[in-house]
């Protein structure tokens, strides 16, 4: 995290003191890094700099307009999984010709407003969309490029919530059926037989599960091959862990020279989806020390954030460091960070040895993949502060919701 220093005692995101963001836009807040954003987005573009690739931000992790603009910059492509996406990126100047749009329950409205608007690929995950893409295209007079995310039954031994490429998941269409469907798709007039698609889960922190799928994927583009069907474009998927507490995920660099050892002289495009190996340590989240409550069982630190605005701890049970932005000297106590909502679930950190005093200022670290984008209203809460930081500079991204702005599309009844 070279991008976030301790400098004159005080945690700093490139050139600026936290406490000085605090001060200016209140708590809790996230606050990113530019500069992080970019030098991730550089790992993956250099280390595929001698293939035909397409990188696609995976758009979930996180949806912050700015961060997609970033990306856009860079010339990023982006996977969507909802009409909303789709319509974050094309504000946020993304180019629709680089939108892969995946997931298991695309609707009518969002296929025909991904047709409209003329995106790379739809990634197939069931027979019954094949049908009804085919039918919306011919509707429309178009031709929908597809590629089918086949899902190669390997354990990506990861957590079983984002674990989703073993034949229980709900994901992609079974090994053993692709060979059939993408005879069927070839068939259908209104497609374009256009790829192959893969995503076995989410911090992943070893190279063989991935290297594993690829050549399940590679076997099949081989026997499609023979029987008259050429894939253009291989997606890989997204997935690449990053480091928490003490995992050690391999570098970008590692893991794509892994998959381009298996990919040999191939010629095929290769796409890959990642979300959090993007931006998930390119953020924190900051708050504030509301209480101490110290006790014969247990110390509580209630801080302002809550598992409304981070619900990666609640939720799986992440472990993510808890950082005093003022380190201070002495002694420390044995912590149970918490938030102030009305759940025992509600915590952010167990355990924490922290020298604390109401009123600090602390940081959740690498909270910027599925930390806003995971955020809710619960206790009618309204969702934090973004803001990104550039050099000594710092800009709001989106403003602190207020209670009209939670409260706008309800009514009472007459
Ligand atoms: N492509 C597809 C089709 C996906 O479903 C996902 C993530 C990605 C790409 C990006 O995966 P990544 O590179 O970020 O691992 N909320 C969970 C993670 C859920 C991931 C869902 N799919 C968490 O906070 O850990």
């Amino acid at each position: 995290m070279t991008f976030f220093t301790h400098r004159d005692g005080q945690l700093c995101v490139e050139g600026v003191p936290l406490g000085r963001i605090a001060e200016s836009c209140g708590t809790p807040c996230y606050v990113y890094s530019r500069a992080a954003l970019e030098a991730a987005y550089h790992a993956y573009d250099q280390s595929l700099a001698r293939r035909d690739h397409l990188v696609c931000y995976a758009v979930k992790a996180n949806s912050n307009l700015a961060i997609l603009n970033i990306f856009a910059r860079l010339g990023s492509g982006f996977d969507i999984v909802s009409g909303g996406e789709l319509a974050r990126v094309l504000k946020a100047g993304g180019d629709p010709r680089k939108i892969v749009f995946s997931g298991v329950g695309k609707t009518v409205a969002e296929i025909r407003a991904a047709l409209e608007a003329g995106i790379l690929c739809f990634n197939i995950e069931s027979a019954s969309e094949l049908t009804r893409l085919n039918r919306i295209a011919g509707e429309m007079g178009k031709i929908a490029p597809v590629s089918l995310r086949v899902n190669p039954d390997v354990d990506a031994q990861t957590h079983p919530y984002i674990a989703t490429g073993l034949k229980e998941n709900k994901f992609g269409v079974p090994f053993e059926d692709a060979l059939a469907l993408y005879r069927a798709a070839a068939g259908m007039p209104n497609l374009l037989v256009h790829g192959i698609d893969c995503h076995i889960g989410s911090q992943l922190t070893e190279i063989p599960p991935f290297v594993a799928a690829l050549q399940k994927l590679l076997g099949l583009v081989d026997q499609l091959d023979a029987s008259g069907i050429k894939i253009s474009q291989i997606d890989i998927g997204g997935g690449l862990g990053i480091r928490y507490r003490d995992e050690t995920p391999p570098p970008v660099a590692e893991y794509i020279k892994a998959l381009s050892v298996c990919l040999g002289d191939r010629k095929q495009r290769i796409l890959l989806e990642p979300g959090r190996s993007l931006v998930g340590n390119t953020g924190i989240l900051l708050t504030r020390v509301e209480y101490l409550k110290h006790g014969a069982e247990r110390n509580f630190a209630v801080v302002d954030a809550a598992m409304n605005d981070l619900m990666r701890p609640a939720l799986y049970d992440a472990w993510h460091d808890i950082q005093p932005v003022r380190p201070r000297q002495g002694t420390t106590r044995r912590y149970e960070v918490v938030g102030p909502v009305c759940e025992t679930g509600d915590f952010l950190g167990h355990d924490r040895e922290l020298h604390l005093e109401e009123g600090d200022l602390v940081a959740i670290i690498s909270a910027g993949a599925y930390g806003m984008s995971m955020s809710s209203n619960y206790n009618t809460r309204g969702r934090a502060t973004e803001v990104m930081v550039a050099g000594e500079e710092f800009h709001v991204i989106r403003s602190r919701e207020t209670f009209e702005q939670m409260i706008a599309t309800e009514k009472i009844l007459p």
